[in-house]
């Protein structure tokens, strides 16, 4: 086998994207452009990475440190250039072939890096680009052919007579060389050309008058090409990218009756028969069961929800949901958080750190927080675990069974046993045990025919 490695091109500025950030770190679904691309090497087997950087080198850095090797490229001379800047890295690694790639093309996929693989090593070529033909190809490099129809060189759209910006055929950016042709054909490129840049398209040209053996594998994928360099072309691969997940799922069995607004992420594990309604946002690390309907308006990070649950208009984040659970409108779920089996939240409930028990109803305008609640408890409207008291958080912990009336503030550290109650509208500030009702408010008082005695008459308004 041979031992291969990939350099990522992201050095660019990106000045049509108009950002502080690297080009490369623009975002598609949720995440920088370098990561799809990254994921792409990877999943093709390369675990070997060298990422050349450059405008505001450090926050690419920083982004992938661990991830990749990075190298900087101080000025922006080229893609050559750039590709110079890996020399050393080549140089003092052991590796047969190279895999280079642009950072911001992010639909480059596994399946055509592997298959251009295959086809450069049983070739014995010194260099394979990967092409691919599209409807439009300007701006991109175009694959010349020489009468017999062998790939003889790249011609930049800048340099193009109008006879070759009619090739349709274009360079995907991606290509594998032979580790000792790359550094060779290196050291003989120049940047005699209208932008003074080291093209490392001219390594084609190069390679061919030396009677190298080099070749063009034409992406099966056209797609796999596609880059954006503003976010006009970033919203257009974002809208491929997203209809592609979407088409994945529904043929899997999720219904997605409108897809309007609806983005879910490529690692999503979504069951048969669970229908996601518009509005809809599902990031990454969320896995969802069977017959369950997500949505309208909801957004789930990090989130897994069992079998047959609703959930209309919710916002959850690293969150547990359990089978049958039917949470909203409004309901907010914040870290750790676990709701059990056949819960109800409904309007304006929010939870927080907290294990909510089967069977409990928490139907209006309350706050869980840093709780335990048992099975079968019934919370009344507007109940606040009071947790914070300006320094520290404490616990709150609520039997099975137990009964929370209306407007009770549970101050925690608190506990309240399994079947008790607590009176509308009491202040719980200690214990309540097992079956055990909590009044924790004063008596009513009321004077019998004071408005008439004090006489405190306001301006009649109708
Ligand atoms: C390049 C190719 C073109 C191909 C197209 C595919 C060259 C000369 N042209 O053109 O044939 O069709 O990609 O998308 O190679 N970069 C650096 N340092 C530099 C210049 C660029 O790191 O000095 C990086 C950029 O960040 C980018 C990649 O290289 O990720 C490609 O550079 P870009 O300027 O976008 O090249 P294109 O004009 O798109
Ligand atoms: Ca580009």
């Amino acid at each position: 086998m041979s031992k291969n490695c990939a350099v990522i091109l992201a050095g660019g500025e990106g000045t049509r994207m108009h950002s502080q950030k690297p080009k490369v770190m623009a975002e598609l679904l949720f995440k920088p452009m370098i990561d799809h691309v990254l994921a792409a090497a990877n999943k093709a087997g390369i675990a070997d990475i060298c990422v050349v950087t450059g405008y505001q080198a450090s926050i690419l850095e920083q982004h992938l440190a661990g991830r990749a090797h990075t190298v900087r490229q101080n000025e922006r001379l080229g893609t050559g250039h750039a590709v110079m800047q890996a020399a050393e890295y080549l140089r003092t690694n052991d590796f047969d072939n190279v895999l280079i790639l642009n950072g911001d093309a992010p639909f480059m996929d596994s399946e055509t890096i592997s298959e251009a693989l295959a086809y450069h090593l049983n070739r014995s070529f010194v260099q394979t680009v990967i092409s691919a033909r599209i409807e439009d190809p300007y701006g991109y490099g175009r694959i010349v052919r020489d009468f017999n129809g062998d790939f003889c060189a790249i011609v930049e759209e800048a340099s193009a007579d109008k006879e070759t910006k009619k090739i349709n055929e274009i360079n995907s950016g991606a290509m594998w060389f032979k580790k000792d042709a790359l550094l060779e054909l290196l050291s003989k490129i120049t940047n005699n050309n209208s932008k003074g840049e080291y093209y490392l398209t001219d390594t084609v040209s190069i390679a061919v008058s030396e009677k190298k053996r080099v070749g063009a594998y034409t992406a099966k994928n056209a797609d796999a090409v596609l880059g954006a360099n503003t976010r006009v072309q970033l919203a257009e691969l974002n809208e491929r990218l997203r209809h592609k997940i979407l088409n994945r799922l529904m043929l899997a069995g999720v219904s997605i009756p409108c897809t309007d607004g609806v983005i879910i992420d490529d690692d999503a594990e979504i069951s048969a028969d669970t229908v996601i309604l518009p509005g809809t946002i599902i990031k990454t690390g969320c896995v969802i069961g069977a017959n369950c309907t997500i949505g309208p308006n909801t957004v789930l990070y990090k989130t897994t929800v069992g079998n047959g649950s609703t959930l209309n208009q919710v916002q959850a984040e690293q969150a547990a949901v359990g089978d049958n659970a039917n949470l909203g409108p409004f309901v907010h779920l914040r870290p750790n958080t676990v709701i059990g089996n056949a819960v109800h939240c409904g309007n304006f409930v929010e939870v927080k750190n907290s294990t909510v028990g089967d069977h409990t109803s928490v139907s209006h305008l309350t706050y869980v927080g840093d709780s335990d609640v048992g099975k079968g408890v019934n919370f009344g409207c507007g109940v606040v675990t009071v947790n914070f008291n300006g320094k520290t958080k404490n616990r709150c912990v609520i039997g099975d069974d137990a009964f929370i009336g209306c407007n009770t503030n549970l101050i925690a550290p608190v506990k309240v046993g399994d079947r008790a109650y607590t009176a509308a509208g009491s202040t719980v500030t200690e214990d309540v045990p097992d079956d055990a009702l909590a009044i924790a408010r004063s008596r009513q008082t009321t004077k019998a025919g004071w408005v008439i005695k004090r006489k405190p008459y306001r301006e009649k308004k109708y």
